[in-house]
């Protein structure tokens, strides 16, 4: 989605802001823009297209003096993507410019109200609608106005202002969309995420909903909507540059998938205590968990994908009751909570629209909230009542790959618990269990070192293939899911995941010659079944590549292609064979020379609804 970046201090603000949004590139965008203030005027530079574009336009930042400033990527939501649409946006007399992150929607109503009082308007966005209200209300007091717009402004907004008339200020507020502030000796900051400004400072603050900040050149002062001071502590943001770089690799999404074995190690490990599972954060008692009815996941995209693996092994492993929900669904749909539920939020970024509405909706019905959270110090993180982190580190990558397999670790950790808590395992199992899970990291780390050439010629020969059909039962149903996400968003091809048993029932009409079907055959109890399934695919001309467990012979017999995993146990075959199908689509992907760090139309971090 959009990213923000503000900067004020001695050094000229233009390179900043352009160095600053390269490093939110990757949450996806269609145009950028600058808008930089050198003390009697404000000078906007604005264009669709790459970063590249806007950094040619201004020869890399020189046209644009002055050591105050505001930049954008847009990802186009009001307005088609184009010039005009892009922010920052002015007020007519060119005397503010804002740039804006989320969605306004009442927008309409304010901007005919704006049009009677004699208001024209440039853009087709939501956003010069703040623009002009600012305008319409400010007497002089940055401060005041700002107050006052937020009390007509409906929606989401993260925003940050100049004002010609104050060449050493720089505002910002924020209501259901991330900001933070950055303090550093080279000046102070602005942003919508944390890579933006981490070449600069790691001290940071969250602002929060409502909050008003003021930079100046000396410092940062946070107020509330009634203008009161605020006193806010900073905190230290523990990445540093080099785990948000590419690191000789061609892609992020090829670092992150490298990453894995690391990452879900760090989640996993600081939560074995002499040989038993113990997570602190949850601070749920036992008999908390002993009483518990219900369960709902909630989340989006592939978290929603980690979800329904969630309630596989839960219900499995545990024998509670789960429902999983897709966040834009939960929201509206009124569930029944139970006395003893509990809600988990997933959530890599910890700041989708959705899963964040999603959690105050189980909230206002007292219910219980665990957050399942990668980024520290996230909306989700700070709003959930407890906080379990994935340890996957920064991911750049629109297609998520580490955050998504420790979103997994971290449904067998709470499944694993819950179990021994509730006794619904004995010593030995648990025993057994834990040391597979224990396992994970390193054949994580064996299958990338021993599958990637085979998949590389695999991919290869799959790049011109333009529908593909992803098949499985139990979980590997949610396996497919998540594969079928994956080969869809960067490689652009067509594909679609199907419980197997229901491929008869209407898709397997799509079914012909040299279609690609790739089957998972990991759930012992169910191989025969889906075999079947692939056997009718086949006999309709389907080309079949399998993803097996060593020792499976069945799949040899009726697939063209066979990839084979460790033998692991069921519960947790998922987080091996997902690595093979996050592969195949980056292969594919790269094969077919797609950008595909940043795929079209897609975000990372889905901050609207
Ligand atoms: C976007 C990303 C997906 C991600 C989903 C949920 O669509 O492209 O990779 O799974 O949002 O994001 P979250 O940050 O809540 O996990």
């Amino acid at each position: 989605m959009c990213g923000i970046v503000g900067y004020i201090g001695c050094n000229q603000a233009a390179p900043i802001l352009l160095e600053g949004l390269t490093k939110l590139e990757y949450r996806g965008y269609d145009s950028a823009g600058l808008a930089v203030c050198d003390g009697t005027r404000i000078h906007v530079s604005k264009c669709k297209g790459r970063l590249k574009v806007l950094s040619e336009l201004t020869k890399g930042g020189e046209t644009l003096k002055g050591t105050l400033g505001i930049g954008h990527t847009r990802w186009a939501t009001h307005g088609a993507p184009s010039d005009t649409n892009s922010h920052p946006h002015y007020n007519t007399n060119e005397t503010i410019a804002v740039v804006h992150n989320g969605i306004i929607e009442n927008y309409n109503k304010i901007k005919s109200r704006l049009c009677e009082k004699g208001y024209r308007f440039q853009s087709e966005t939501d956003t010069e609608v703040i623009v002009q209200l600012l305008d319409r209300y400010y007497t002089g007091d940055p401060l005041a106005a700002i107050s006052k717009i937020m009390t007509k402004l409906e929606g989401s907004y993260a925003l940050g202002i100049i004002f010609k008339d104050y060449p050493d200020e720089l505002y910002a507020v924020r209501r259901d969309n991330p900001l933070i502030v950055g303090v550093s000796e080279e000046g102070n900051f602005i942003a919508s995420d944390v890579p933006a400004i981490l070449k600069y400072t790691r001290k940071v603050f969250y602002v929060e909903n409502g909050e008003i900040v003021r930079l100046t050149r000396e410092g940062t002062q946070f107020f509330n909507s009634d203008l009161e001071h605020l006193a806010k502590e900073a905190s230290i943001v523990e990445w540093d540059m080099a785990a948000a770089e590419k690191g000789g690799y061609e892609h992020f999404m090829l670092k992150e998938i490298y990453e894995q074995p690391k990452a879900v190690k760090d989640t996993l490990h600081p939560r074995i205590k002499d040989g038993k599972i113990v997570i602190d954060e949850l601070n749920m008692n036992e008999d908390d968990i002993r009483k518990l009815e219900k369960i709902f996941i909630v989340a989006c995209g592939s978290a929603y994908h980690a979800g329904m693996t969630g309630k596989y092994v839960i219900e499995d492993l545990a024998r509670i009751p789960v429902e999983v929900d897709l966040a834009s669904e939960f929201r509206y749909r009124n569930p029944i909570y139970p006395k003893n539920t509990l809600t988990i939020i997933i959530s890599q970024s910890g700041e989708t629209a959705d899963s964040l509405a999603a959690l105050r909706e189980a909230k206002k019905n007292n219910c219980r909230v665990l957050g399942i959270v990668n980024v520290v110090g996230s909306s989700i993180a700070r709003e959930a009542d407890n906080v379990m982190y994935t340890w996957a580190g920064p991911e750049i990558a629109v297609a998520t790959t580490k955050a998504y397999s420790t979103q997994l670790t971290a449904m067998y950790l709470l499944a694993l618990h819950f179990a021994w808590i509730r006794q619904t395992l004995d010593r030995d199992k648990y025993d057994a269990l834990l040391k597979e899970l224990l396992s994970i990291p390193g054949r994580i780390e064996d299958i990338i070192k021993k599958n990637t050439t085979e998949i590389q010629y695999i991919a290869s020969k799959f790049v011109a293939v333009r529908d593909c059909f992803f098949i499985g039962r139990g979980n590997d149903y949610s396996a497919a899911l998540e594969g079928s996400l994956k080969l869809k968003e960067i490689s652009y091809i067509h594909s679609e995941a199907y419980p197997a048993g229901e491929l008869k029932h209407g898709p397997i009409a799509l079914i012909e010659e040299g279609t690609l079907v790739i089957g998972l055959l990991t759930q012992e109890k169910l191989n025969k079944k889906t075999a079947s399934n692939i056997v009718e695919v086949k006999s309709r001309g389907a080309f079949i590549l399998s993803i097996t467990c060593e020792g499976d012979e069945e799949a040899d017999r009726i697939s063209d292609l066979v990839i084979k995993i460790p033998a692991v146990d069921r519960h947790f075959t998922i987080s091996l064979s997902v690595i093979i199908l996050q592969l195949i689509a980056y292969y594919i992907a790269a094969c077919k020379g797609i950008d595909l760090d940043k795929p079209r139309n897609l975000a990372k971090s889905v901050t609207v609804e």
